[in-house]
């Protein structure tokens, strides 16, 4: 919702908005779940989901699910929930703990939880059949700060690579150890694109989001990812020891070892393709999002605090929650707005401001990803 700034370096003159194909199209929205959902690297949860052996969530990631679980050794894995035999599907649970293995339902082909095939009835009659010829498949996963995420293309942009320019920089914030106090699941009834470019501006601070605007002003910060993949900046908070919450007062200790100006700071990213993080001295919270069609999108929102945070009666992580979830709202309304009137035939691209340079930058990323760059 986020990203305001007097950087405006990176504005380019004539930047206009998107065509409105790209929010209704069946056609767009098959060759983005192809061409984006399908090869880049998605967020699909964190790793604290899956504390202990055998633990398993299932993931929907263009079209396809994806059993998230940590093995009997305790590594995590991905694998199709696809069953080698006759495709069935494995897991029906969306989360849940299997036992030492994963047996299909169907004709009890057995699978160890590293995706080994070690058991199936009657195939040893099968001239030629070997188990070992048979495991799972298996998108490839990756954690950074504790998120999970997968990429099912066949030879995957090494995530190392891919996430370079992200590779330590919020290392301060101590991501990886947070606890989640409360997560939010909606359904929005707009483009996911919508919700990138809500996000990544707040020329609307004023108009949509009141409180906020109170707490730190839309003119405040600046940006400092501003082409690629991942864009973002900061705004800062103007309350001395304050955050963003219903009170305008820090809702946790501080989440990690933070140097003075980030406690009067919000940090706002977009990290293509579906993920959404927000840095604030005493939480963090992410957005996930989930396209489901060219008119809408499912988001959940989580939002994770020191383990001191939700220990201390003192303190109120809801604060917090509260205040993002009512901001949320403001968000998704406004654009399930745009999602209304981009539809209509006389919607045309409309002209970016120079306060709108983050979202321009971010149709340029998602133009190039899908190859209609021109
Ligand atoms: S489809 Fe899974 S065992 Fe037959
Ligand atoms: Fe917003």
């Amino acid at each position: 919702m986020t990203s305001f700034f007097k950087t405006t370096e990176m504005y380019r003159q004539g930047a206009r908005t998107l065509p409105g194909r790209y929010y209704t199209s069946p056609e767009i929205f098959a060759e983005e779940v192809e061409r984006i959902f399908t090869r880049r690297w998605v967020c699909v949860g964190r790793a604290a989901e899956l504390p202990d052996p055998g633990d398993y969530f299932l993931a929907d990631v263009a079209g396809e699910s994806v059993i998230v679980l940590r093995d009997q050794g305790g590594t995590l894995r991905a694998h199709y929930n696809v069953c080698r035999h006759r495709g069935t599907r494995l897991c029906e649970e969306r989360r849940g703990r299997l036992s030492e293995t994963i047996q299909c339902p169907y004709h009890a082909w057995t699978y160890t939880l590293d995706g080994q095939l070690i058991g199936a009835p009657h195939m040893s009659e099968v001239e030629g059949f070997h188990k070992r010829d048979y495991p799972l498949r298996s998108p490839a996963l990756a954690e950074w700060e504790g998120f999970l995420l997968i990429n099912l293309a066949p030879d995957p942009e090494p995530f190392a690579q891919a996430f370079a320019p992200l590779i330590g920089r919020f290392a301060r914030f101590n991501i990886a150890n947070l606890r989640s106090a409360r997560r939010i699941d909606y359904d929005v009834r707009a483009n996911w694109k919508l919700i990138f470019q809500n996000y990544s501006e707040c020329l609307h601070c004023p108009v949509i989001h009141p409180e906020l605007a109170k707490l730190a002003p839309y003119t405040s910060g600046e940006n400092d990812l501003v082409d690629g993949p991942f864009l973002g900046g900061y705004m800062t908070i103007t309350r001395e020891g304050g955050s963003l919450t219903l009170s305008g007062r820090a809702c946790g200790v501080p989440v990690g070892e933070l140097p003075a100006t980030d406690l009067s700071r919000a940090y706002f990213y977009t990290i293509f393709p579906n993920l959404l993080l927000s840095l604030h001295p005493d939480y963090v919270m992410f957005h996930t999002l989930w396209p489901e069609g060219p008119a809408r999108t499912r988001i959940t929102c989580e939002w994770l605090f020191h383990a001191d945070s939700l220990s201390r009666p003192e303190l109120d992580p809801e604060d917090g929650v509260r205040f993002w979830d009512m901001t949320n709202r403001q968000d998704w309304h406004i654009c399930e707005q745009s999602q209304a009137g981009v539809s209509s035939r006389a919607y045309v691209p409309g002209p970016y401001s120079p306060r709108e340079s983050v979202p321009a930058a971010w149709d340029r990323e998602f133009l190039r990803a899908i190859g209609h760059a021109g």
